[in-house]
């Protein structure tokens, strides 16, 4: 893990092995950018100079390495793009890009400064946690040389004193996001849903949290048809688990809903080859619940959570569900199940309905639910579905808040009876056109009546499958934890409405 500390800004005087620096793009050329860093005029024109023999640009993402001029202490200068400035200022998301990109093009490096523009306690916040989720990696599987990290990191600025609670901030919430990227790149022989709900049990220990396990047996005694279906091809017995944050200051109490299928082979209508090798990704909405929950605690939000995981996993076997089963989910609503690789939806059934029977004053449930969204959105994007216009608008606006990219998406009625049943109160498949959304209209039905409620298909960011960007690292994102922190925050004072 990388160390993180904030100092006052004297570059002279630094023993690292590399600064940072910022390069806007100016007019004439590029512009060395030092934040808060004290250094004089010669320095700054060294800088310019070396910048521009080099080719610097300043477009957002670049990065040129230059030896560092004398006035710095340090050997390497790492000049990182930070594109057109607004009214000279940064916003958070491009300096918590800038400083990922820097703590990724210098992993291994030992001791890494960094100057980038802090003016605030909320861009030392930004600088701080796009280093440290830059600097993730995933090595419990390699016994070769895998990637390394950098070791040290420290944020030049200002006023340190003034900005303990800025980094501790982004010390929990980096920490959090890259739990959730560790529980989502754990191979699914070693995560499966035991192994999940130990590892909830162990962070409840830790952090002072009750959870509450349901196995296979306390399934079965309560009903929960949906959570049982999905998991009875698999040899791993599904589970819930509920963990819960309470906060004696409180006045909002928010249910956090995580689709955790540990692997998703589809069942009996199995996934073709190509569509299977990554789906240990489709437990990404419960990690997101998981670390949200443990992030709003660590930093005793005043306002109660609690986290409701649905793992499962969905195999194809003797004794797994078949397309044409009727499943009775819990609190009784029965499900014909035309298709068991949509699977998602059953075990959401069963914990939005007992995350319900709490009442409440909001639901948010996370998942990798449809193919469709990634059609839709892309693999940057979530898609938000509600019952509620104002708290759907309320939750993109949480998620833009905390930096991630979410899109407001409608529930058409006229797509809800394509999931109307033969012989069943609902199917869990419909209408192919829409997907996304005609699984947000089946969720929607087993949430009860009055309670906001919002829904967060993350099937496309949840998993980066392509180059590393940004603080974002190839694997696992840990999409939907800051939103979810974020909209925990929000709503602490006020609640919901
Ligand atoms: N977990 C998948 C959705 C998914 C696909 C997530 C690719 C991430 C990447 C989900 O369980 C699923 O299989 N959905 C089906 C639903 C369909 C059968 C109605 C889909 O989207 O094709
Ligand atoms: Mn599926
Ligand atoms: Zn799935």
């Amino acid at each position: 893990m990388t160390a993180l500390t904030v100092t006052t800004t004297f570059p002279a005087s630094l023993t690292a092995e590399c600064l940072v620096i910022g390069v806007a793009r100016g007019p004439e050329g590029p512009v060395p950018v030092l934040g808060a860093a004290a250094v004089d005029g010669a320095v700054v024109g060294a800088l310019t100079d070396l910048l521009t023999t080099l080719g610097a640009t300043g477009a957002e993402g670049e990065t040129v390495r230059l030896p560092a001029p004398a006035g710095i202490g340090a050997g390497l200068v790492l000049a990182v793009g930070l594109g057109d400035a607004d009214d000279g200022d940064y916003d958070d998301e491009a300096l918590r890009r800038a400083a990922g990109v820097a703590a990724r093009d210098l992993a291994g490096a030992g001791r890494v400064a960094l100057a980038l523009p802090t003016p605030t306690a909320d861009a030392v916040e930004a600088v701080a946690l796009g280093a440290l989720l830059g600097s993730y990696t995933f090595t419990a599987y390699r016994t070769d040389d895998g990637p390394a990290a950098v070791r040290e990191l420290t944020i030049l600025a200002d006023d340190p004193r003034s900005h303990a609670s800025a980094l501790r901030r982004a010390d929990v919430l980096g920490e959090e996001v890259n739990r959730a990227r560790d529980l989502i790149n754990t191979p699914p022989n070693d995560l499966h849903p035991e192994s999940f709900a130990a590892a909830v049990a162990a962070a409840g220990r830790t952090y002072g949290l009750a959870v509450e396990v349901y196995d296979e047996e306390a399934l079965a005694a309560n009903g929960f048809g949906g959570i049982l279906g999905v998991g009875q091809g698999s040899v791993r017995a599904p589970r819930l688990v509920r963990i819960a944050h309470t906060h004696a200051g409180a006045t909002t109490r928010l249910a956090f809903v995580g689709k955790g299928i540990t692997y998703d082979s589809g069942g009996i209508s199995l996934k073709p080859v190509g569509a299977n090798e990554i789906m240990k990704r489709d437990m990404s909405g419960a990690a997101a619940v998981f670390a949200a929950v443990l992030a709003v605690a660590r930093l005793d939000l005043p306002v109660d959570v609690t986290g409701w995981l649905a793992l499962a996993e969905n195999m194809p076997s003797g004794s797994a569900l078949r397309p044409g089963d009727v499943l009775r989910t819990y609190g009784g609503r029965t499900v014909e199940v035309l298709n068991t690789d949509a699977e998602g939806r059953l075990v959401l059934a069963d914990a939005l309905v007992r995350a319900g029977e709490e009442r409440p004053d909001a639901i948010v449930d996370v998942a990798t639910l449809t193919a469709a969204m990634r059609f839709g959105l892309g693999n940057h994007v979530f898609g938000v579905m509600a019952n509620d216009d104002a708290f759907r608008d309320r939750v993109v606006a949480a998620a833009r808040a905390a930096g991630e990219q979410a899109w407001p998406m409608p529930l058409p009625a006229e797509l809800r009876r394509s999931l109307n049943s033969r012989v069943a109160d609902i199917a869990n498949f419909g209408e192919r056109m829409g997907g996304g959304l005609v699984a947000g209209l089946f969720l929607r039905e087993f949430v009860p009546a009055g309670v906001p409620w919002a829904h967060l298909d993350i099937a496309g960011p949840a998993f980066n499958e392509g180059q590393p960007h940004g603080y974002t690292p190839d694997g696992g994102t840990g999409c939907a934890v800051r939103t979810l922190v974020r909209l925990a925050q929000d709503t602490a004072i006020g609640g919901v409405r």
